[in-house]
């Protein structure tokens, strides 16, 4: 049994709501994978008068938090919702300055990922997003392949639904005998390898599931937070881990 709090060590301050959540959750029992639907961006935006595209610079803060929480939790998988193949419809200065922070995030962070032995990757359909993207997500990909202390995968222009049509478009090119079975479906996904994810978690109170891992999450435990996904931060993805484990 690991003592987690170990693992917070100087980042967290003793006797803090924070440290109280990390000594009651069970090592034993902390999922192998968490996926987040990171939603609320907007909202948060709004509530402070300024632009949407604050909002999404607010919410990289919280994909840090995300990241390093999952890390020293020693959950081995972290999936995060970043873009969807509908967020297209969006004004493409919003969609723009994503990919801008995108980059960002990834050139900041980089170092920070290989330093913990973080691998990076992407799924979705990277092939049509624009070249520069691609550039930067392929280095860190790259840069990160041999890490095994902790995965993390952001979903880009990411459809559930798409994902099972590229999987049956796959299965059919390779001219696999019939009949097709779970297993052939599950390793021709986006997210082959991975185990399917123990807890999903939605921010600002939506009760939907925006075509995210439609196959994946067929028996993921769903937490749906009020909290905007800028404010999510260590103490609410803590709440979230302690949630599951009460089930
Ligand atoms: C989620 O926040 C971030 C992305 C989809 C990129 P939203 O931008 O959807 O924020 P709301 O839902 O409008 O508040
Ligand atoms: C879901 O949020 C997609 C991401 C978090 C990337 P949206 O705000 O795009 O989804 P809807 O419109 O509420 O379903
Ligand atoms: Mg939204």
């Amino acid at each position: 049994m690991t003592d987690l709090l170990k693992n917070f060590e100087g980042v967290i301050q003793p006797g803090s709501r924070e440290a109280r959540l990390i000594s009651q959750l069970d090592s034993e029992r902390i999922p192998k994978h968490v996926a987040i639907i990171m939603d609320g961006n907007g909202r948060w935006a709004r509530q402070r008068d300024l632009p949407r595209v604050e909002g999404h610079r607010a919410g990289i803060e919280s994909v840090k938090a995300a990241v390093e929480f999952s890390a020293r939790l020693e959950i081995a998988n972290l999936t995060l919702y970043a873009f969807s193949a509908e967020n297209w419809k969006r004004p493409a200065e919003e969609v723009n300055t994503l990919w801008k922070l995108l980059r960002t995030y990834l050139r900041r962070e980089l170092s920070t990922l290989k330093k913990h032995g973080i691998q990076f990757s992407a799924i979705g359909r990277i092939s049509e997003l624009p070249e520069h993207v691609q550039e930067e997500l392929r280095v860190a990909e790259r840069e990160t392949i041999d890490n095994t202390r902790m995965h993390l995968i952001i979903a880009l222009n990411y459809s559930g639904r798409l994902e099972l049509v590229d999987a049956f478009n796959r299965i059919r090119q390779e001219g696999s005998p019939y009949p097709i079975g779970e297993e052939d479906i599950a390793r021709t996904l986006y997210t082959a390898g991975l185990p399917d994810p123990d807890l999903l978690i939605r921010t600002s109170g939506e009760m939907r599931v925006s075509n995210f891992l439609l196959w994946q999450i067929a028996y993921s435990e769903i937490y749906v937070s009020e909290v905007l996904w800028p404010d999510f931060r260590g103490r609410e993805f803590l709440e979230a881990i302690m949630a599951y484990q009460k089930r």
